[in-house]
């Protein structure tokens, strides 16, 4: 029998969220089922956004970054009411199964959209598929959108060290990551930057710029040629970067007596912002977000409810939390309210990962220094 399938992208856009839409919607469609798009996330559900959508309309979108759905973070989905406004929508629309392609906050709207407590007997079949650039989800080795990311930093590194190296400067630059330090400590190793400080590390302001100081000086000493220094920081760390510019230009000259008006000393800041999160897809984008969807219909289809697709976890998923997709052994579903208790002892430094993330760089500061 014919069913119909929602689709819904939300909060912050994560190159490759097309694919994942364009999948979702073929499979369905070759066997024999209906999609609707829903556009503008949980905003654009609560105002009734919905519209059929076909293999026309996802045709080509493979490449695009952004979502051809729209993104939305969406307040008035906090509420309990409003979700019970959404889920009647759903019904209206005679939908089956609701598929969000998100992150950690649209992950819990989904689970608490889905919570029988809440919902009752609503007998749509919720999937959710983790998409953010920041890598912040527990249970899944990585998010839609986190390899473009790290791509596009790297790129933006190796540009900043050209002229880093010209001058023999130091930058400090800031990429997004919200309060995870994934997308700092990833390329912070693939572009050969000399440190990275990420929030799980917990350092003090003070740490913060010894740390720096120290490391600016060590590639003056060994490096006569060379001053560049490339220092990563991830946009978690508290200190606010001009922050850190000003107090690390300041001890240096206490340090050395260098007058950066005269030199070339003086720290440059870059912060990359929101240009990591555009542009097209990489290829493994392209991959994991038409894997992901690819999952989540067949699940939904099977009758799967309240899980998470999720692709090769780093960790041994907790007992009883998750299987192997019978689609794709790539791939998980994971149950969704776990996935949302481990990314809250993920982000509090509760977890196995997280201890191992905030460690991990210790032993390796030496050797970046190199
Ligand atoms: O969660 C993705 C993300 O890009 C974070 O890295 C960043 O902190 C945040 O979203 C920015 O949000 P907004 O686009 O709403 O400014």
């Amino acid at each position: 029998m014919s069913k119909t399938i929602a689709i819904l992208t939300s909060g912050g856009d994560s190159p490759g969220m097309n694919a994942a839409i364009r999948a979702a919607t073929m499979v369905a469609v070759a066997k024999g089922h209906r999609v609707l798009g829903i556009r503008h996330g949980y905003r654009g559900l609560l105002d009734g956004k919905v519209g059929p959508i076909g293999a026309d309309d996802v045709n080509g979108i493979l490449r695009e970054g952004g979502t051809i759905l729209h993104s939305a973070r969406s307040r008035r989905f906090y509420d309990a009411e409003a979700r019970g406004h959404a889920r009647e929508v759903l019904t209206q629309y005679g939908v089956d199964a609701l598929i969000v392609i998100g992150g950690n906050g649209s992950l819990t709207g989904l689970t608490l959209m889905s919570n029988p407590d809440e919902a009752g007997d609503w007998p749509v079949r919720c999937i959710g598929i983790p998409a953010s650039i920041d890598n912040d989800i527990a249970l899944t080795g990585l998010a839609i959108g986190v390899d473009t990311a790290m791509n596009t930093i790297v790129e933006a590194c190796d540009r900043i060290a050209d002229t880093a190296s010209a001058h023999g400067r130091t930058f400090i630059i800031e990429v997004m990551g919200r309060d995870c330090g994934y997308l700092a400590m990833t390329s912070a190793i693939a572009s050969g930057a000399n440190m990275v400080l990420f929030p799980e590390a917990a350092r003090t302001e003070e740490e913060l710029v010894n740390s720096i100081v120290k490391t600016i000086l060590t590639v003056r000493e060994r490096h006569r040629e060379n001053q560049k220094v490339v220092a990563i920081k991830a946009e978690g760390v508290p200190t606010p970067t001009e922050r850190l510019k000003s107090l690390v230009d300041a001890k240096l000259f206490e340090a050395t007596g260098e007058d950066h008006e005269d030199e070339d000393v003086e720290t440059r800041v870059t912060v990359l912002g929101h240009v990591v999160r555009g542009g097209r897809p990489s290829a493994f984008d392209r991959l994991l977000g038409s894997r992901f969807g690819n999952v989540a219909v067949r699940a939904a289809l099977e009758g799967e409810h309240r899980k998470m697709v999720s692709w090769l976890p780093p960790m041994d998923l907790p007992e009883g939390a998750g299987t192997r997709a019978a689609a794709d052994p790539y791939c998980y579903l994971v149950d969704l309210p776990t996935v949302l208790s481990a990314t809250k002892q993920l982000l509090e430094g509760q977890s196995p990962l997280a201890r191992w993330r905030a460690t991990a760089f210790d032993d390796l500061e030496d050797v970046f220094l190199l």
